[in-house]
């Protein structure tokens, strides 16, 4: 186990459970009207005889579902048996290079050039179907209930092995699908792919190019666009081609120069470029429109130091990711950006009712102590008065990705927030329930094991 006390949740899970949850691991009340089943996913398992990877980013994916009905709750988590890891488990050794550095413990050159796909980013329902996402390789089909994993998804062939399929798929209000993208990233042009994805096909898709290299992870929706960044950054593939690194080790930011906001339209497919600034965007939280201007609020890093986070001794992060709304204006074709505060924030949400539309909060993780390494606080944000509201947790006691669960979908106010929660002075994880409005916890529920610090998920109703 390692020292840090953050990072000490980072540990192999070595079992599957299927559990009731006994309610004096319950304190607190469960809410009566939350009922559903939360579905996280994060890097779980990472590495076979103290050779372990080189960033958490590398480790395999590991389903959490959490379902609770009438106040009971019943918990579940399951591997995602990927094909690199069930042949690792077998040969128990790293048959694999990982994206972000992990090596190789075998020593052939099987492989060599051949990413582990491990589905470790994030969890979609597609309509009716649940996929295990991971942004440089195909997603895993699931079992809804039993988080068994059924098969690598394809479309009916409609997408190849070696394709990408983003790990942020989004569903849009405006016309009721589900879009997501590709971006197969490339020295000179890279391309951006578009798609309309229903349960079991690609319903419609078409593909962009752009100058230069693209690594983008997340978009935003809005009634008439698709929202992208392209950043600032290069790539330099001979260290990864030698074996010396991973390709995410390999990306560089241009320090002199600035990004571009692509903005496609939806039904045209015209593309309007907007100037950015110099930093990097993971995550967008909301965007809207309102005559010829568009509001989006992103998290932006300054630089991309977390990419080279080493597994056995991660820092805090020297240079923090800071929430700004940035005004594209449409018709002049010019941003304009603001700060909200200056504390550390990411995975920021909305209720989902407000989802490309005009909304008034935000709710985020926030590190608003330095004394701690990583996130201690949901912090809720009022956007247009920019008052802020923070629950706080225990010292050592860090947050992961908040989830905000609707309790009424014309009060932006009215819900709950769900968040994971690593313990790192008892080694407990648990899961805490957040009254969205007051930002008190209502009730936290202690997990029958430790869970490795997570990265996205999502609520499903009953
Ligand atoms: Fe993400």
């Amino acid at each position: 186990m390692k020292n840090n006390r953050w990072s000490s949740a980072f540990q192999n899970v070595e079992v599957e459970l299927e559990l009731n949850i006994e309610s004096k691991n319950i304190i607190g009340e469960i809410p009566s009207n939350l009922n559903g089943t939360l579905y996280r996913i994060g890097p779980a398992f990472f590495g076979y005889n103290q050779e372990l990877v080189n960033h958490w980013f590398d480790g395999d994916g590991m389903v959490v579902s959490i379902n609770i009905k009438d106040k009971k709750v019943f918990f579940r988590n399951k591997f995602v048996k990927t094909k690199g890891y069930l042949e690792e488990k077998k040969e128990k050794k790293s048959l694999y290079r990982g994206v972000f550095g992990s090596k190789k413990t075998d020593s052939s050159l099987k492989n060599f050039w051949k990413l582990k796909n491990v589905s470790n980013t994030n969890i979609f329902f597609f309509n009716n179907k649940l996929l295990s996402l991971w942004e440089a390789g195909l997603p895993y089909h699931l079992d809804a209930l039993s988080l068994e994993t059924l098969s690598i998804e394809n479309f009916n062939n409609q997408l190849n092995e070696s394709d990408f399929f983003s790990a942020h798929p989004k569903y849009d209000p405006f016309n009721q699908k589900i879009i997501t993208f590709s971006s197969k990233p490339g020295m000179i042009k890279s391309i951006l792919k578009i798609m309309e994805i229903d349960s079991n096909n690609i319903i419609n898709s078409y593909s962009i190019d752009l100058k230069g290299f693209l690594f983008v992870h997340d978009f935003a929706i809005t009634k008439e666009y698709y929202i992208f960044y392209q950043a600032p950054i290069s790539f330099n593939p001979v260290p990864y081609i030698i074996g010396l690194k991973g390709v995410g080790q390999c990306i560089k930011k241009k320090e002199m120069k600035i990004g571009t906001f692509v903005l496609i339209n939806k039904i045209t497919n015209k593309i309007t470029s907007i100037p950015g600034n110099n930093e990097f965007i993971f995550h967008h939280v909301n965007a809207y429109q309102k005559d010829k201007n568009i509001y989006i609020d992103s998290v932006y890093y300054s630089d991309l130091e977390i990419l080279n986070m080493e597994f056995n001794d991660p820092k805090p992060l020297k240079n923090k990711p800071m929430l700004k709304r940035c005004i594209l204006n449409i018709e002049s074709k010019k941003s304009t950006f603001d700060n909200y505060t200056n504390d550390a924030m990411e995975f920021g949400t909305v209720h989902p009712n407000y989802y490309g539309k005009l909304n008034k909060y935000i709710w985020l993780a926030c590190l608003n102590n330095k004394n701690q390494e990583y996130f201690n606080c949901i912090r809720r944000i009022n956007i247009s008065s920019y008052k802020i509201k923070d629950c706080n947790f225990s010292e050592n006691h860090y947050i992961g990705e908040p989830i905000f669960v609707s309790k009424n979908n014309n009060n932006e106010l009215a819900g709950f927030i769900l968040t994971m929660v690593w313990d790192g002075e008892n080694k407990i994880s648990y899961l805490s329930i957040i009254d969205a409005e007051e930002m008190i916890e209502i009730c936290k529920i202690i997990l029958p094991i430790i869970i490795p610090h997570q990265i996205h998920g999502f609520w499903h109703c009953f």
